[in-house]
C-alpha cells in the first residue's frame, strides 16, 4: 500500500502513521522529521530549511521532492509506504503522481484526518517531544515524566516543546495548510482516492476507523 496522510498541523498524521507502519510494516515517511534532522545535524538542506520552519511556512518544493524521491526508492519502501506530511501543495502532488508512474505504481488511499481548527491548536501548543526519539508527549493527557527522563529512550533532558508549536507559529502553520494544502482534497478527491476520517475521536477510535475503511480498499 502507497499512503498518504492529509490533515491540518496537529490533527494527528504523525500518530496514526507510525500505528499504520506498525500494522503494515512500511515505512512512515515523515518529511517533517527528514527536515527536523538537517536541522539538528546543521547540514545544508537544515540551515536552508530552518528559517521556514520556524516562521511556519513551508520549506520550497524542489527541495522537498527531491528529499522523497530518494527516500521511497530505498529497500524498506519496496513493499508500501506512508507520506506524513507530503504532498502539501498540487506542485508536490503532481511530482509524486510522475514519480510514482515511472516506478510503476500508485497511490492507493489518501487518509484526510478532520479535525476543528481549535482542536489542533490544543494539541499543538500541548504537544512536547523527544528530540532523541521522537516520543511524542501532550501534557494534558500523557504528560512527560516529571524526572524529565524520556520514558520510551531513558535520556535526560531531550523533551523539547517544537519550536513552530508556540502559540503564534501555529496560527500561520493554520493559515499556510489553508492556501496552499488543502486544495490537495480536490485533487485527490477527483482521483477517487480520497478517505475521509473523523480525526476528533481518541487516537485509538481513530485508529480503528482507518483500519476499517483500508480494509475494504485493494492494496
Ligand atoms: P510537520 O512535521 O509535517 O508538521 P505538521 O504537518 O504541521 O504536523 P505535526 O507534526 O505538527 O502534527 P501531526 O498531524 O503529525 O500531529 P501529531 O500526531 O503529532 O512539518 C513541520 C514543518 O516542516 C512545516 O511547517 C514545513 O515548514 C516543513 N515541511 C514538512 N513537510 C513539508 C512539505 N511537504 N513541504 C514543505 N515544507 C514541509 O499530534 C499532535 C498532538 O496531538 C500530539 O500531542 C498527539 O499526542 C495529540 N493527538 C494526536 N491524535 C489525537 C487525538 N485523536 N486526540 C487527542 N490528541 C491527539
Amino acid at each position: 500500500m502507497d499512503l498518504i496522510f492529509l490533515g491540518y498541523p496537529g490533527s494527528g498524521k504523525g500518530t496514526q502513521a507510525k500505528y499504520l507502519s506498525d500494522s503494515y510494516g512500511i515505512p512512515q515517511i515523515s518529511t517533517g522529521d527528514i527536515l527536523r534532522d538537517a536541522v539538528a545535524k546543521k547540514t545544508q538542506l537544515g540551515l536552508e530549511a530552518k528559517k521556514y520552519m520556524d516562521s511556519g511556512d513551508l520549506v520550497p518544493d524542489g527541495v522537498v521532492i527531491g528529499l522523497v524521491e530518494e527516500r521511497i526508492q530505498e529497500q524498506d519502501a519496496v513493499k508500501g509506504f506512508i507520506l506524513d506530511g507530503f504532498p502539501r501543495t498540487i506542485a508536490q502532488a503532481i511530482e509524486l503522481d510522475e514519480l510514482l508512474e515511472k516506478h510503476v505504481r500508485s497511490i492507493t488511499a489518501v487518509i484526510s484526518l478532520e479535525v476543528l481548527k481549535e482542536d489542533v491548536i490544543e494539541r499543538l501548543t500541548s504537544r512536547r517531544i523527544c528530540t532523541n526519539c521522537r516520543r511524542v508527549y501532550n501534557l494534558v493527557y500523557d504528560p512527560p515524566p516529571a524526572d524529565g527522563v524520556c520514558n520510551q529512550c531513558k535520556k535526560t533532558g531531550t523533551i523539547v516543546q517544537r519550536k513552530d508549536d508556540e502559540v503564534e507559529t501555529v496560527e500561520r502553520r493554520l493559515t499556510v495548510y489553508n492556501i496552499q494544502t488543502l486544495p490537495l482534497k480536490d485533487f485527490y478527491q477527483k482521483q477517487g482516492k480520497l478517505v475521509l476520517i473523523n480525526g476528533s475521536q481518541s487516537i485509538l477510535d481513530v485508529r480503528s476507523e482507518i483500519e476499517s475503511k483500508l480494509r475494504n480498499i485493494k492494496g
